[in-house]
């Protein structure tokens, strides 16, 4: 097998679903500029040295459907030859295309290739349009169909995990993220530019553009503050919007390259993908998905808890992210979690929050000095994903 090595890796800011800054903004625009960023940042690379591109996304329909894969290259401006292929492992879509472009390089299928991921929750909500759950199967595993915030109470109720417990973790997520922000350290983001519509004196509207610099939801928050929210899912429950994910549109971009073109291009290798893994879990309490991928990928790689500087465990719900550093042992590595906020504080555009947190990670591994990284997250329909990212 070749050696693939990591070139760049970026994302936009994440905007709130409906309220935020990109209400306006269509998905295809988001992908193909943060693509587009990601190649002129890149010292030596031209749009005419890719050859594929494999974007996840989550529910790739109506705006971001029609194979937004191959459509987004295209409106970032690349040649004709660069393909490309939209990818769907729900939130792992991001991950998955990462790892389905490190793979295409190393086999030498492929010398460059982009993995990205990208999700408008504003122009495709969580479900799609039109969902169609078979009618007999549905009924006989509903589970399958289940509200992901109901999986997020079962493993609070299941596991024990307190609502003081889930809004501690809600409001620490929101801190890191401020000081994060106020302090800079965002340094994977690309401002990135959005649109509205401003009408006119005349009563037309004229398409603005302006530039969003920051995630949009990190808000000043306390533990007493999120005490005071209603359950958002069951009553009674213990999972609420602030201990939640943030619905959220965003985009992000890794480009990968083989050992060989890096050299003979002049290209910066800067980190590595050493192992992915996926594994099933029951689809009613999906959230447990980390604490199974991430032994299974250390496994893979030769490697233990201790050996990792920065984990980007995607906070679905405070509850299973919670549940999954506990099962994991990491509980006494908090320092090198999330460490400038996550999904609660920064969001979770479904289809893109693999890529974006493969750059948050190889991005953050730079600001420590680490070595190794992990990306993990829980999956809908229940499964978990985890990949070890190496700095190079
Ligand atoms: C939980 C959820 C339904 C909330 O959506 P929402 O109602 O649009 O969320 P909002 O941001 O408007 O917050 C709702 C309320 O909580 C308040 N709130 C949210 N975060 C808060 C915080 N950190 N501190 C204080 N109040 C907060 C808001 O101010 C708002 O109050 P209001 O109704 O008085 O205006 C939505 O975020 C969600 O579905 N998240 C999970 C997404 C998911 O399942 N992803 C896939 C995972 S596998």
């Amino acid at each position: 097998m070749r050696d693939a090595y990591i070139i760049q890796s970026v994302r936009t800011p994440g905007c709130k679903q409906n309220k935020g800054l990109y209400n306006q903004t269509r998905p295809e625009e988001l992908i193909a500029f943060i693509m587009k960023a990601a190649v002129e940042r890149t010292k030596n690379l031209k749009p005419e040295h890719l050859d594929d591109v494999m974007l996840g996304c989550a529910f790739p329909e109506a705006e971001q459907g029609l194979n937004l894969g191959r459509i987004a290259p295209k409106m970032a401006g690349f040649p004709d030859k660069v393909s490309g292929a939209t990818v769907n492992r729900f939130c792992a879509s991001g991950l998955e295309a990462i790892a389905l472009a490190s793979i295409r390089v190393q086999m030498g299928w492929a010398d460059v290739t982009i993995g990205a991921g990208v999700e408008s929750m504003t122009f495709v909500p969580m479900g799609g349009h039109v969902p169609r759950p078979h009618p007999e199967f549905s009924r006989t595993n509903p589970d399958m169909y289940i509200s992901m915030g109901i999986t997020a109470e079962n493993v609070a109720s299941r596991y024990n995990v307190t609502r003081e417990d889930q809004d501690k973790f809600a409001a620490d997520s929101q801190a890191k993220a401020t000081k994060a922000r106020d302090n800079g350290l965002f340094t994977e983001i690309v401002p990135t530019p959005a649109v509205k519509y401003v009408k006119q004196a005349d009563g037309t509207y004229k398409k603005e553009q302006f530039i969003v610099q920051h995630d949009d939801g990190i808000r000043a928050t306390t533990a007493e503050g999120l005490a005071k929210l209603r359950p958002a899912f069951a009553a009674g429950g213990s999972v609420t919007a602030g201990n939640s994910s943030q619905t959220t549109d965003g985009a992000a971009a890794t480009i990968i390259a083989s050992k060989e073109k890096c050299a003979e291009l002049g290209l910066e290798p800067i980190a590595r993908l050493v192992s992915y893994s996926t594994i099933g879990c029951k689809s009613d309490e999906m959230g447990v998905g980390p604490r199974y991928a991430i032994p299974k990928v250390l496994e893979q790689a030769g490697l233990t808890i201790d050996d990792i500087d920065i984990y980007e465990i995607n906070e679905a719900f405070a509850s299973q992210a919670l549940y999954s550093i506990r099962e994991l042992g990491i509980e006494k590595y908090m320092d090198r979690i999330n460490i400038h906020g996550g999904a609660i504080a920064l969001g979770h555009p479904l289809g893109c929050t693999g890529a974006k947190l493969t750059a948050t990670c190889i991005a953050n591994l730079k600001a420590v000095n680490g070595k190794y990284g992990i990306v993990s997250m829980c999956i809908g329909g229940g499964m978990g994903a985890a990949a070890i990212f190496e700095r190079l």
